[in-house]
């Protein structure tokens, strides 16, 4: 059985991560979606928030599961018996920093490989930061994220925007 792990940290999950989480499933037995910290991004959600809201737009896939991890990727990946990271790859704006941390990654642990999906065309501008500026100057999020995150987003903005 060959599994592969999609991490990222999923503030919120959009249309973008979905689709790069449906085509690894088509491809592979078993698949780990594992929200993990970046140490360089300051989170609005928390880490059970961003793992619940992943649960529920995955529910779909049955060879998927969610789970939340605080450490190296590398050592995640070993824990679970994975040779394989999935991510996706937007554009230009993603290689430079995709490309270090997957050959800090490899030198880390040889034997786990990344491999990169192209993002489907209509997901290349898209990123969570994107998504949460746009919500909280009142923009409507609605083809960008699934209905259950744009409530999550708006629940968790309105609050921000008002001050409290
Ligand atoms: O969605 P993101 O923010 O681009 O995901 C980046 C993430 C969380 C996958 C990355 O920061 C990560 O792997 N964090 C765990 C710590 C780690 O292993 N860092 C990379 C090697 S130093």
């Amino acid at each position: 059985m060959t599994t592969a792990i999609c991490p990222g940290s999923f503030d919120p999950v959009t249309n973008g991560h979905l689709d790069i989480i449906e085509r690894t499933a088509a491809i592979f037995d078993k698949v780990i979606v594992a929200v993990l910290e970046n140490p360089s991004k300051e989170p609005l959600f928390t880490a059970a928030e961003r793992r619940r809201l992943l649960q529920e737009v995955v529910a779909h896939l049955p060879n998927v599961e969610v789970e939340y991890f605080q450490g190296l990727l590398v050592d995640y990946a070993k824990k679970k018996g994975a040779k394989v990271i999935v991510k996706g790859l937007r554009a230009i704006s993603d290689f430079e920093s995709e490309f270090q941390m997957a050959l800090t990654n490899k030198k880390m642990s040889p034997e786990i490989e990344t491999m990169f999906m192209m993002t489907a065309n209509e997901y290349s501008f898209l990123s969570s930061s994107m998504v949460k500026e746009l919500v909280f100057f009142g923009g409507n999020p609605e083809e960008f994220v699934p209905p259950l995150v744009a409530a999550a987003l708006e629940e968790k903005l309105k609050h921000r925007r008002s001050g409290k």
